[in-house]
């Protein structure tokens, strides 16, 4: 075992235990199979599955693309305003059972708008489950919208005109979806106009795009966190330009696997990561579609790279470091972990 550990047990423990918070999370991505056949019901929508282990059976996937397909399909279940509040309040249920004191979501307008589901009723649910978790759970939260890059630059800058009366709830702008061919520079106009409204910045590269696709988010969309970015690891002066800059790296291990980003747990980066001096954190990603929520995901990886309790409580400090959280919050999460320790 790892230094500090007595068993995989004990490692177990320390997880559970472990304050943290979570960054890379989408929250369409959270939807269980049971809330989809309840949402299905509830809104007449068919769905082209007949028990829940059907469902469970179809997410096998041989990369991003074939999981994009049954996602966007999935989430096509969500209709009105307590559909996204009952999504959210799912999620944020397992979250606090994991320990997370903080979360920053991702939510997919584009997803909805295209399908005749406005802006307002889907981050008017999202923001009321936000609400009442932070009452309910003490848990803290950050929204970001993102822009699905298999769209146009266009559709990405009605989309941010869409969200201009929402700006008191939302935090920050990503980029998700296909990424192959879909580079950052695509959107260097659109995030410049939502970086001038005051908005955080994240985008999702390096997940099976290459370095390049990192430099770009870097240089030409001024990102303030990469989400995956585990192909940086191919380009050394990358990987020095990342860990100099201090800049966070929202890591998920069981969507790397689900999604044949790795081969095998064993070969995960994450320990790479840590040891070259990147900010990398543990996120969930889409947690119904990859098999585990966040403690999950710390779970599978440290027993594949056998992570000492030295790597789990820097993986805890990052996340809170790397959130949008102000200073003096950061401080109080960093002294409780501090405490664990
Ligand atoms: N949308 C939801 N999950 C995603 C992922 N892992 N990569 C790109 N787009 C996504
Ligand atoms: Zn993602």
């Amino acid at each position: 075992m790892a230094d500090g550990f007595a068993s995989a047990q004990d490692r177990a423990t320390f997880i559970a235990g472990l304050p943290k918070a979570e960054l890379h999370l989408h929250i369409e991505g959270s939807l269980e199979p049971e809330l989809m056949f309840e949402l299905a019901q509830r809104n007449n929508v068919a769905i082209p599955f007949a028990t829940v282990e059907d469902v469970r059976a179809a997410y096998a996937f041989s990369n991003l693309q074939d999981f994009l397909d049954i996602y966007y399909q999935g989430m096509g279940v969500l209709r009105t305003e307590q559909d996204f509040h009952d999504l959210t309040a799912a999620y944020l249920a397992r979250a606090h059972a994991d320990n997370v004191r903080h979360v920053e979501i991702f939510f997919d307008p584009q997803g909805h708008t295209e399908r005749g589901v406005a802006f307002a009723t889907a981050i008017g649910g999202i923001t009321r489950a936000l609400d009442a978790a932070k009452t309910q759970h003490g848990i803290s939260s950050r929204l970001i919208m993102c822009f699905l890059r298999h769209l146009s630059e266009a559709d990405a800058e009605a989309t941010l005109d869409q969200a201009l009366p929402h700006l008191d709830r939302i935090d920050g702008v990503g980029l998700d979806s296909s990424e192959v061919g879909h580079p950052p520079s695509k959107f260097e106009r659109v995030f410049a106009r939502a970086r001038g409204l005051g908005l955080r910045i994240v985008a999702h590269a390096g997940e099976e795009g290459p370095p390049d696709y990192v430099h770009q988010a870097l240089d030409l969309l001024k990102v303030d966190r990469i989400d995956h970015g585990n192909r940086s690891l191919e380009d050394a002066a990358l990987v020095a330009r990342l860990a100099d800059q201090g800049m966070c790296l929202t890591v998920c291990p069981l969507s790397n696997l689900k999604l044949c980003v790795v081969d095998d747990m064993a070969a995960h980066p994450l320990k790479t990561m840590l040891d070259a001096g990147l900010h990398a954190t543990v996120n969930s990603d889409d947690p119904s579609y990859f098999g585990g929520y966040v403690n999950a995901n710390y779970l599978a990886v440290a027993d594949a790279l056998d992570l000492s309790k030295a790597d789990l409580l820097t993986l805890a400090r990052n996340s809170f470091t790397g959130s949008f959280l102000d200073a003096g919050d950061k401080a109080r999460h960093l002294a409780a972990i501090d405490a664990y320790a």
